[in-house]
């Protein structure tokens, strides 16, 4: 049986491709259904439709956010959504949609939170000096970026980094971890329990990644 996915964007979708390669391979029992973006011209619908997933722009401009919010959540339960995975979707969800499905909404941050949290990220990060960042997935919260954290992969930052340099490999940490939790939600083996991410582990997995 197949879990039953949505991604929510906003933008290029290089995390959203990222996860369906994953779903795609046979060992996967994810099934990515719907990609819904509330940007119009979202590179990501494009990559969602030549993968043969239903794709839809679902404009958010002027509504109240709960407004919205509600049509969002009707709209995948129509599709008889199991999770929804947030990749780059760049909107706060409010309780109407956390509500509808609890412990189920999960979202990825280039950024190790609690550090860095909101906009620009990597730009944060960088303009601060620290020598290590990297990416982290936790369930969504009303919150900005402050829900439990399920996984982190750090990024050492290299001398001669520049901020593109240094973002680049963020993301490709990004596109190793999500598809990661991806699976763990999809084989049953990721839950949040009293506000905490708990995860089964395998032999030889870990929460936590290491670039290079
Ligand atoms: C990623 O850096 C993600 O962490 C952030 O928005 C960016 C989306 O990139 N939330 P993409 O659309 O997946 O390429």
């Amino acid at each position: 049986m197949t879990v039953r996915v949505a991604v929510l964007i906003s933008g290029s979708g290089t995390n959203l491709q990222a996860l369906i390669d994953t779903a795609a391979s046979s060992d996967c029992p994810a099934e990515i259904v719907l990609v819904l973006s509330n940007k119009e011209g979202a590179y990501g619908l494009s990559r969602a439709r030549t993968a043969g997933i239903d794709a839809v722009w679902h404009d958010h401009r002027g509504k109240p956010r709960a407004t919205y919010d509600q049509e969002v959540a009707d709209i995948l339960r129509r599709n008889r959504v199991d999770w929804v995975f947030l990749a780059g979707f760049m909107r706060l969800l409010s309780p109407v949609l956390l509500e509808a499905f609890p412990g189920r909404v999960v979202n990825i941050h280039p950024a190790l939170l609690p550090s860095f949290p909101g906009l620009q990220a990597q730009k944060q990060a960088f303009d601060a000096g620290v020598r290590v960042s990297g990416a982290t997935v936790h369930f969504v919260d009303a919150g900005m970026d402050t829900g439990a954290i399920i996984a982190q992969g750090t990024v050492c930052r290299q001398d001669d980094d520049t901020l593109d340099d240094f973002s680049a490999r963020i993301l490709a940490m990004e596109h190793r971890l999500f598809p990661m939790v991806m699976r763990w939600a999809a084989e049953g083996r990721l839950a949040l329990r009293g506000g905490e991410a708990v995860v089964s582990l395998a032999t030889g997995e870990s929460r936590s990644l290491l670039d290079s």
